[in-house]
């Protein structure tokens, strides 16, 4: 079998997009795995991490770190500063109006969690529906199941075509009487599919429904505006944007949030506590119970300065050529097919191979120092929709570079000699 790249020299400066130097930046990225150079392909699942997150997490442990909100003395006033900052920098990253719309969570799935038990236990009622989306994670399906066995909910479930696009038509019609939100994801972690977010929010506030967009993979890839998508809510998680893990965060539009109760109660989100009755603060503090993940909430600002620094138009430029180029690398290897083809679409790429079973793939590549995801990807009903047990996946993020899509090719014309 000859599947050789015909590509010419690696061009590592291309667009002005100097990927060696923000490889520099990425220790781990100079490591090896079973003796081979790194090869990392798993970036959906969670980012590395640049010198200047590190960096910034290390020095605040080591120069800055005290509890916030609460002390009078220096250290606590200038860790709640830095991490205050944050909320203005997280609400510049999405374009919301204010950093009093900006609630940090531990990650996606509790800012999803948060919606359902604080927006959806009070507002819904038994048989008012919630609209998911075929292609949903996990994160955005069993918070409302949750909900739907605590108040009688129901979730319907807007389908995909076969290019793994949502069906605008099919989801405009499940938008009822019934329904009280849309919750879609902005980029599928499996298929790569950008949704029509802006498109989505429009038909759903033609029927005064709100909307929730995850944007745990969309917020990587490209520019988000909030305000621009006109999303109530929008959600994402910090350690796919190259940030610590344990953070995450929930913009919602400051009136919804106003009229949401808190989601768990405790320290620091209280204005006054007696035994006859306690008070809450205003939002996001009301929704932010006990101590958060400081350094790394600081941290995450530090990750947002750097993907800002390089710039998202540049970042996303360079993964579109990484997609084009991954997509016809493997489009040449015999039995491989690629899910999802999407007209907009991130550089996520599931396959399987009809010779070797996704998990297999992923331990061969293993032995390769390559690093892609193998399973279900927290996304089953997907799987059902693909009718697979699982796919292999390789998701790209601003470091690859087409040497690592080589890399995949090389190995898994191995894997195909192996089984085939
Ligand atoms: C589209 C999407 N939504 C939500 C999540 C959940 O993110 P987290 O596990 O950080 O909460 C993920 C993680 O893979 C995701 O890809």
């Amino acid at each position: 079998m000859n599947v050789q790249s015909n590509r010419k020299a690696e061009p590592l400066l291309r667009n002005a997009y100097d990927v060696a130097a923000v490889r520099r930046d990425f220790p781990i990225l100079s490591t090896k795995v079973n003796g081979k150079p790194l090869v990392f392909l798993d970036s959906g699942a969670s980012a590395q991490k640049p010198r200047q997150v590190i960096d910034t997490v290390r020095e605040v442990y080591e120069k800055g770190y005290a509890n916030i909100h609460r002390g009078v003395y220096y250290l606590s006033q200038h860790a709640t500063e830095r991490f205050e900052a944050v909320r203005g920098t997280v609400a510049r990253f999405i374009g919301a109006g204010s950093p009093d719309e900006i609630v940090f969570t531990r990650n996606a799935t509790e800012a999803v969690n948060l919606v359902a038990q604080s927006y959806g236990r009070t507002f819904f009622k038994e048989g008012d529906e919630v609209v998911v989306s075929e292609m949903e994670h996990h994160a955005n399906i069993v918070p409302w199941q949750i909900l739907a066995t605590q108040i009688g909910i129901k979730v319907k479930v807007a389908p995909i075509d076969d290019y793994g696009e949502l069906i605008l038509e099919a989801y405009e019609k499940l938008l009822g009487p019934r329904t009280r939100l849309v919750a879609i994801t902005h980029c599928s972690n499996v298929l790569g599919t950008v949704t029509p977010a802006a498109e989505i929010v429009r038909l759903a506030h033609a029927k005064e429904i709100p909307v929730l967009l995850d944007g745990a993979q969309a917020v990587v890839h490209a520019k988000v505006d909030v305000r621009a998508l006109d999303a109530d809510f929008y959600v994402f998680t910090g350690h796919k944007l190259y940030g610590p893990s344990g953070t995450g965060v929930l913009y919602g539009k400051k009136a919804i949030l106003k009229k949401m109760p808190p989601y768990q109660g405790g320290g620091d989100m209280i204005g006054h506590v007696s035994f006859a009755g306690t008070t809450f603060r205003e939002p996001p503090y009301r929704f932010e119970a006990g101590t958060p993940a400081i350094a790394e909430v600081i941290g995450l600002g530090a990750a947002i300065d750097y993907v800002e620094g390089i710039g998202r138009e540049r970042i996303g430029e360079w993964e579109h050529e990484l997609r084009d180029y991954a997509t016809a690398r493997l489009s040449e290897i015999p039995g491989l097919t690629i899910y999802g083809k999407a007209r907009n679409k991130a550089a996520i790429l599931s396959f399987s191979l009809d010779c070797a079973h996704p998990h297999d793939i992923g331990t061969i590549l293993d032995a390769d120092g390559i690093a892609i995801r193998a399973g279900h990807h927290c996304a089953e009903p997907l799987m059902d929709r693909l009718g697979v047990p699982a796919t292999a996946r390789a998701s790209f993020a601003m470091y690859n570079t087409m040497d690592d899509a080589d890399a995949l090719v090389a190995s898994l014309v191995k894997v195909r000699e192996m089984f085939a």
